[in-house]
């Protein structure tokens, strides 16, 4: 079994900074937090501090307990010199393969040879980047959700090359900060969330668009007849048009599923992003 001590999470933008909050939260890592961006890190220290200044003030958190896990992720700009002292990396760059790519093959030249290297990507599996690193049985997918302090799934996706010993470090790991891991057994796109949910608001688009329900009655219907906190069109809305519709073309162009239907393609188009612009399946006056 492998013994992880010491984390580094690569990227500290939405997913990357709650990652290493959540991980230094547990108080059992040493956790470095890399960004290759100017200003970042200190973008990402300002947010998490506002995070747990509100968890204090709702009594969830003590003073000390939250400036003691502030305090202990360290700041690095050097991926290659933190990676050298990482048993466990995380990356959670941008979802471009190219800037991943390039950032798996550093892991593999500089982090120790028996580190682990897990990519939070949402989309890419990590059969793409496991061999440029040379170590393809020390990768897996370990897929956070948004917030992460708040969100306790964690998908750890075995590649086909992965170690049995490398999953069960990942699903321990993930254990011991707090977060409940699954296992998805052979990679598919979109792993588990995603595919049921992608399932779910493409139905729900097609009722709209052939005009058997509004988006309102579709998301009222969801929520008293399935209990889900939100429906398709809110949840559509909450996490921006624009990121549903390219992980649909992605999805397509990957050989699986439909297109994105011509509804979703026009809002898009039209700026009618959700929440975010003020406008999408419903109106979010400022
Ligand atoms: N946002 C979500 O809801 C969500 C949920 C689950 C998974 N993900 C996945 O997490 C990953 C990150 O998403 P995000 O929303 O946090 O993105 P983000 O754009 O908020 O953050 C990405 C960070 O990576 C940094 N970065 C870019 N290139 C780098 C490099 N070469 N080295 C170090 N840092 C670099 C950027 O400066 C930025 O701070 C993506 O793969 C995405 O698919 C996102």
């Amino acid at each position: 079994m492998h013994e992880l001590k010491r984390v580094l999470v690569v990227g500290a933008g939405t997913m990357g900074s709650q990652i290493a909050l959540q991980t230094a939260l547990s108080g059992r890592y040493e956790v470095t937090l890399a960004d290759s961006v100017e200003g970042q890190l200190e973008r990402a220290r300002a947010q998490n501090t506002r995070l747990l200044d509100r968890s204090v003030e709702k009594g969830r958190l003590t003073k000390e307990a939250a400036s003691k896990a502030l305090g202990s992720i360290k700041d690095s700009n050097d991926l290659a010199g933190a990676a050298a002292h990482a048993d466990l990396v995380i990356e959670a760059v941008v979802e471009d393969f190219d800037v991943k790519q390039a950032v798996f093959k550093t892991l593999g030249r500089h982090a120790g040879k028996d580190a682990i290297l897990a990519s939070n990507s949402s989309t890419i599996a990590i059969s793409r980047l496991a061999d440029f690193t040379g170590r393809p049985e020390l990768c897996c997918n370990m897929h956070f959700f948004h917030p992460v302090t708040v969100m306790q799934l964690c998908e750890v996706v075995r590649g086909p090359k992965t170690a049995e010993a490398t999953v069960e470090a990942a699903m321990e790991f993930v254990r011991s900060i707090d977060r409940t891991p699954v296992l998805l057994q052979k990679e598919i796109w979109g792993f588990i969330v995603n595919r049921i949910l992608f399932a779910a608001s493409e139905e729900a688009l097609r009722l709209l668009e052939g005009g058997y329900a509004s988006a309102e009655d579709i998301d009222t219907a969801v929520q008293k007849g399935l209990n889900w906190p939100m429906g398709p069109f809110h949840l559509l809305d909450f996490s921006g048009l624009d990121i549903f519709y390219g992980a649909m073309k992605d999805r397509h162009r990957q050989g699986e599923g439909a297109d994105a239907p011509e509804l979703l393609r026009k809002l898009v188009e039209e700026g009618h992003l959700g929440r975010k612009t003020g406008k999408g399946f419903f109106d979010y006056p400022k």
